[in-house]
């Protein structure tokens, strides 16, 4: 259990309106100072906008145009290899550019005609329920930072290559799409911290980390899998468990390591059958049945 507000760095704004972002003792920008002052200019363009408007654009250094090319170019070979048929299926019609870094509103226009999603910019933390909430509208949060580059393999916080190579690939799926969007109604539904965060859980471990079969083949759709071109390596080597909601809102996790444990749906459509049913029935008593089911299985 998490809460989802830990995943990223706290922004704060000084009384004089300076943006500052707070980065973790172990993160990798950590040391760098000329990291940290582009984290917080970011951070400041992203807490300028207001809902309705569009996201604003960010003049992305080549810096950072280098390692989403980098990221890209080894996802591309890796998805291949370890990503299932639909996400593969969609990436290919939403078609990011591979060689530059989009922007928020082009993600919007790609994703759009697709499955009505549309991004909006997260400067910071995201309260869960607003986060996971706003799925209902198909409205995703995204951060507008890149990771940095002394780590593309993988990063402990979400960043743009998550958000969108991860993520957005994910959501240009009609299914997928449908998963976020009876996720986002169930948050939404819930009266309850506990029931949110039942969700924020069932989430994390289906469309961040899931896993599924293709005949006898584990492949990859969880978004925080897709976007790692360290951790796609090893997913297949973790322990791999039945799907099991019970399980997913009760166990703990650590957000900023590689996944240990993974639950993998037995197919594409039993996938969908299933998420799509437990999110669509999800309500604050659900936790407590699925107790009571553990208890007399
Ligand atoms: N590790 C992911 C990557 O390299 C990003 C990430 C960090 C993430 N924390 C996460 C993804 C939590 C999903 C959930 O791209
Ligand atoms: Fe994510």
């Amino acid at each position: 259990m998490f809460e989802e507000a830990q995943l990223y760095s706290p922004v704060t704004t000084g009384e004089d309106g300076t943006v500052t972002v707070h980065l973790s003792a172990d993160h990798p920008g950590r040391n760098d100072p000329a990291y940290r002052e582009r984290r917080n200019a970011i951070a400041a363009q992203a807490l300028t906008w207001t809902a309705g408007t569009n996201p604003p654009v960010i003049d992305y250094l080549e810096s950072e145009q280098e390692v989403w090319r980098t990221v890209q170019r080894e996802l591309a070979i890796k998805h291949e290899k370890y990503a299932c048929r639909a996400f593969r299926d969609a990436a290919h019609r939403l078609n990011l550019p591979k060689d530059r870094i989009p922007q928020l509103s082009e993600v919007t226009v790609a994703l759009q005609p697709l499955t009505g999603f549309r991004y909006v910019p997260a400067a910071g933390i995201v309260p869960v329920k607003e986060f996971y909430g706003a799925l209902a509208d198909r409205e995703f949060h995204s951060t507008q930072y890149i990771r940095h580059a002394s780590a593309p393999l993988y990063t402990p916080e979400p960043d743009l290559i998550h958000e969108v190579i991860g993520h957005a690939n994910l959501l240009a799926d009609p299914q997928f799409a449908e998963i976020n969007r009876l996720a986002g109604e169930a948050a939404r539904r819930s009266e309850t911290d506990a029931g949110v965060q039942f969700v924020a859980d069932v989430f994390w471990f289906t469309i961040e980390f899931g896993v599924v079969y293709e005949g006898d083949e584990l492949r990859a759709y969880g978004a925080g899998i897709l976007s790692s071109y360290g951790e796609i390596e090893e997913f297949r080597s973790m322990t791999i468990r039945p799907l099991d909601f019970h399980a997913m809102g009760t166990i703990d996790y650590d957000i900023t390591h590689y996944q240990d444990t993974l639950f993998a749906a037995p197919s594409m459509e039993g996938l969908v059958q299933e998420v799509c049913g437990f999110f669509a029935g999800f309500d604050d008593d659900t936790p407590a049945r699925l107790v009571a089911h553990a208890g007399t299985a």
